[in-house]
Parts: C-alpha cells; sequence; structure tokens
C-alpha cells in the first residue's frame, strides 16, 4: 500500500508546517470573497474548507485519492460551505486553461514530475493569478540518500527535496514570479496544539489508522528514517504570481 492510499483509508491528513504554515500561506495569497481557488492536492480537504470559510474564496479540490476527495466533500457539505472536489492528477488538470483565480498545494509537489506539474499549473491560472505552496526545504547541506529512504519507505515514485532557491528557480523557469520565499521557523506545531488534532473525530480516524499499521518492524524503522530527513529539513512558504 503507498503512503497515498494509507492517507486514503485513514482518512486525514497534513503536511510539514502544519497549520501555522496553512495559515501563513493563505494570508500570503490575499484571498477575496468570490474568487475560484483550487487546492492541489487537497488530502481530506482541511485547508480548502477553512479558505472558504474565512475568505469567501470558491474552492476546488483535486486529489489524486478518490476516499480523499470523498471525505473533502462531507466536509464542505457539513460545513454548508460552496465547493467542490474531484479525483484527478495534477499532472493533467481536467480544467480549461485560465480558469483559477488563485492556486495552492501544501507538501504536494515534493511527490510530482517537476518543472511539467508546475507548468500545468501555469495553464490552468488566469493571467496574474496567484499560486503558493509550502513544501520541505534542505536547511544547509543536502542529504539526497533520506529522500530516497523516505521514497522508499512511502512506496510513491517521487520524493524530492530541493533547496529553497532550487524551489524558486523551478517556480520561475515553469512560469511565476516568485514574490516570497520563506523559511518557517521550524518543523514544530506551534503551541496550543495545531487545528486539526483538536478535531476528535480526526484524531480517533489517526489512531484507528495507525494501530492497524503500527507496530511493526516497518513502520518503526521508516520513523526513524523519516525524523532523519525532518532533522534536515524545514518547511518553507512560496508565494507567486503567473508572468503574464
Ligand atoms: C502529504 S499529503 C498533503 C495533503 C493536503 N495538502 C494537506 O496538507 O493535508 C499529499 C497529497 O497529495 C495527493 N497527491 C499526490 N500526488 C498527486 C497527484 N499526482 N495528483 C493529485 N493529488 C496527488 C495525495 O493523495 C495526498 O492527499
Amino acid at each position: 500500500m503507498s503512503f497515498f492510499q494509507w492517507l486514503g483509508q485513514v482518512g486525514i491528513t497534513s503536511h510539514p508546517g502544519g497549520w501555522a504554515a496553512t495559515e501563513r500561506l493563505l494570508a500570503r495569497l490575499d484571498l477575496k470573497p468570490n474568487e475560484l481557488a483550487v487546492d492541489l492536492g487537497c488530502g481530506s480537504g482541511r485547508t480548502l474548507t477553512y479558505a472558504a470559510r474565512k475568505f469567501g474564496v470558491k474552492v476546488v479540490g483535486v486529489d489524486i485519492i478518490p476516499s480523499l476527495v470523498s471525505r473533502t466533500l462531507v466536509r464542505l457539505k457539513d460545513k454548508g460551505l460552496i465547493g467542490y472536489a474531484l479525483a484527478a492528477d495534477i499532472t493533467a488538470l481536467p480544467f480549461h486553461d485560465e480558469t483559477f483565480h488563485v492556486a495552492w498545494a501544501e507538501s504536494v509537489f515534493v511527490f510530482l514530475p517537476k518543472p511539467d506539474a508546475f507548468i500545468e499549473v501555469a495553464r490552468v491560472l488566469k493571467p496574474n493569478g496567484r499560486f503558493g505552496m509550502v513544501e520541505l526545504t534542505w536547511k544547509g547541506e543536502r542529504y539526497p540518500e533520506y529522500c530516497e529512504q523516505t521514497r522508499q519507505f512511502l512506496g510513491v515514485r517521487r520524493y524530492e527535496v530541493l533547496t529553497i532557491q532550487e524551489w524558486t528557480a523551478m517556480l520561475e523557469s515553469s512560469g511565476f514570479e516568485v514574490r516570497a520565499a520563506e523559511k518557517m521557523p521550524s518543523h514544530s506545531p506551534p503551541s496550543p496544539l495545531p487545528k486539526w488534532l483538536s478535531d476528535w473525530w480526526d484524531l480517533m480516524r489517526l489512531g484507528i489508522g495507525l494501530a492497524r499499521q503500527v507496530p511493526t518492524r516497518k513502520w518503526l524503522e521508516g520513523a526513524h528514517r523519516i525524523a532523519n530527513l525532518f532533522r534536515y529539513t524545514v518547511p518553507a512558504i512560496f508565494v507567486t504570481v503567473k508572468k503574464s
């Protein structure tokens, strides 16, 4: 089972930098009521529903795992929000050119082929459309072997952490002007607990999901490897505008 399928079973998702990174990213994107926004790799839909409620944007979620799309749709319905979600691959988005005012992604592009995936995002953004993301960057020296270990452990095809300069250059060469590239202070969520942990139902899902998988030797080893990766990386926020 791949990491994404596992996330689909557990029914909750998150990203490095946690809720603090989400709030900073959305604030930097300067969302306006009624703008059409797409959350790329929306997972269980927490960020998307929050953005719809707080900023009044019309949201569309895209994720490759259908059960996560269902979770997102249920979340939107439960909160009485206008929005939609669909199962699709970010590298071949089922949208016309120049559809969205704004797009964002949280911990998704590490898994995707670059620059193709960025070029696809630029395609579906309107002229001067904004794109923001939270992604892992190296703190200092690079340790590509930790990416390879993480890739193997998660059972995914690709897992590439870049330096902040490399992400910036990749975005610039894919049709974006980078307006901000900021490292978060650290991996650890700020106190008090991140919002997603305060949702008891999600906590229960996580507990059940972990109980199904842990303890197994594979997962204990994997946790150790991911701890190594996290020791040498830090999440960063990128805010860009599509070049005209
Ligand atoms: C680390 S999770 C982050 C989810 C969500 N952004 C969040 O922060 O909670 C990565 C997500 O990207 C999705 N994903 C990975 N590759 C994808 C692709 N090619 N197209 C669409 N979604 C993809 C996964 O299914 C997963 O939900």
